[in-house]
């Protein structure tokens, strides 16, 4: 990039690995330590970095891996994760976002993936570029001491105490048997696993190293910290794939001693509410978006995930930032989908940002509609659309990237 207008985006090599980096620290607000940032490059790898350069510095970047996610009806879709999206404060708002998206894109289109996949630092950014946020989740926070449990919730027992080390191997068969059964939660390459059993010193800002506890279908890792007037516990990650583990894990959480509160981030449908014999138990702290999505290819997105009950639309998609958009027959038989370019007249219309918000089941096409995001001509169109779209369980974020 010069002076002049013309922004040139290109793929990255290692020489580049320093001026990233520096871009990514001054973005974000801090610097990596060269264990995390090495951690990060073996996740992230230079090569699938895209940047824009302007005098020798790096000052616009985005980075993707491909991840296999899972999709409603226990089914799987390769999509581009995309991270580290940045752009220099000496540069933003003169359209490197923008450009450093549509080579994005035209990448993504060019390795054949029908979804792109981010979570977002803000929620103003990505609308414009056809994506929505695609799963919620909910953290909260329990006062332990006044914690009780209802007489029907059971006490299963099973749980153990463990390491991250003598639990390695029973950590990610569980969680994958939660993933294959979970509405976009990713398989984790070994590049993050190994982030999650090294537990490197450089990443626990303030808080202990990672507690694990066990059940034959469940774990939960936690960390704690003392805070002024408190002692905390945060669990990082709990993966139960039973309610009987879900149960268990909970009973030994809330019932560890000297603990004041237990702080979690879960799906939006987490059962754990109805635990307790005080509704107000469980404090809801925040509430967001957890990750985005973004239909790339609408025949091939829409063929890749199970249905609910029968459809027989059509659909006028409109993609002003991408040519993905266009009018589409979609039929769903036994929970399968076929679709196609079709010139019949629409029943439902919407931006592509809205099947976004659909395709992992976090959100319902009959409250878009109500909030004027779908236009309907036919209501009985909006009835099905809505339920074949419907999940039975909440999707949730697999882990963080
Ligand atoms: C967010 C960020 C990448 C935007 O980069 P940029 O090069 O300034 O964006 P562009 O100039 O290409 O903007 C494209 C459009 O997005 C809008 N936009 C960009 N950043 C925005 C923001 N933070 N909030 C609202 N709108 C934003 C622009 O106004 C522009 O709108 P237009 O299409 O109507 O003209 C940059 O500000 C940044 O690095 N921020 C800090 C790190 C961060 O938040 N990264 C995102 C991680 S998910």
């Amino acid at each position: 990039m010069s002076s002049g207008n013309s922004i040139s985006v290109r793929a990255a090599d290692t020489g580049d690995r320093d001026g990233i980096a520096e871009l990514l620290a001054t973005a974000f607000g801090g610097r990596l330590g060269a264990e995390e940032r090495e951690y990060r490059q073996r996740l992230f790898p230079v090569e699938r970095s895209l940047v824009v350069a302007d005098a020798g510095q790096v000052v616009g970047h985005t980075v993707d891996i491909t991840m296999t996610v899972t999709v409603p009806g226990d089914r799987t879709v390769r999509a581009c994760g995309v991270s580290a999206v940045a752009v220099a404060p000496t540069h933003r708002r003169r359209g490197l976002l923008r450009a450093l998206y549509t080579a994005q894109h035209a990448r993504t289109e060019a390795d054949g993936l029908p979804l792109t996949i981010f979570t977002a630092s803000e929620g103003t950014i990505y609308g414009r570029f056809g994506y929505d946020p695609a799963v919620t989740d909910t953290t909260v926070s329990i006062d332990r001491r006044r914690v009780e449990f209802r007489p029907t919730t059971p006490d299963p027992g099973g749980v153990v105490m463990a390491t991250l080390e003598s639990a390695a191997g029973h950590i990610r068969a569980v969680y994958e048997r939660w993933q294959q059964r979970t509405s976009a939660a990713q398989e984790r390459p070994e590049a993050k696993w190994a982030l999650v059993f090294d537990d490197p010193e450089g990443r626990r800002s303030g808080v202990s190293s990672v507690f694990v506890l066990t059940h034959p279908d469940g774990y939960a890792l936690y960390q704690r910290r003392r805070d002024a007037h408190e002692s905390v516990v945060t669990v990082s990650e709990i993966r139960a794939v039973t309610p009987s583990a879900h149960a268990a894990l909970w009973r030994v959480l809330l019932g560890l001693d000297l603990v004041d509160r237990v702080e979690a981030t879960l799906a939006e449908d987490d059962p754990l509410p109805y635990l307790f014999t005080d509704p107000r138990t469980v404090r809801v702290t925040q509430r967001g978006d957890a990750l985005w999505a973004r239909v790339m290819d609408v025949p091939a997105a829409l063929v890749a995930r199970g249905y609910e009950g029968e459809l027989d639309t059509v659909v006028d998609v409109h993609d002003p930032f991408r040519a993905a958009g266009g009018r589409f027959a979609l039929r769903v038989r036994d929970g399968v989908a076929d679709c196609s370019p079709t010139t019949r007249p629409a029943d439902l219309s919407f931006d592509i940002a809205v099947l976004g918000a659909l395709y992992f089941g976090g959100h319902r096409a009959r409250a878009l509609a109500a909030a004027h995001r779908i236009d309907v001509v036919d209501p009985a169109a909006l009835r099905a659309f809505d339920a074949a779209f419907a999940t039975a369980r909440a999707p949730e974020l697999g882990w963080f990237f």
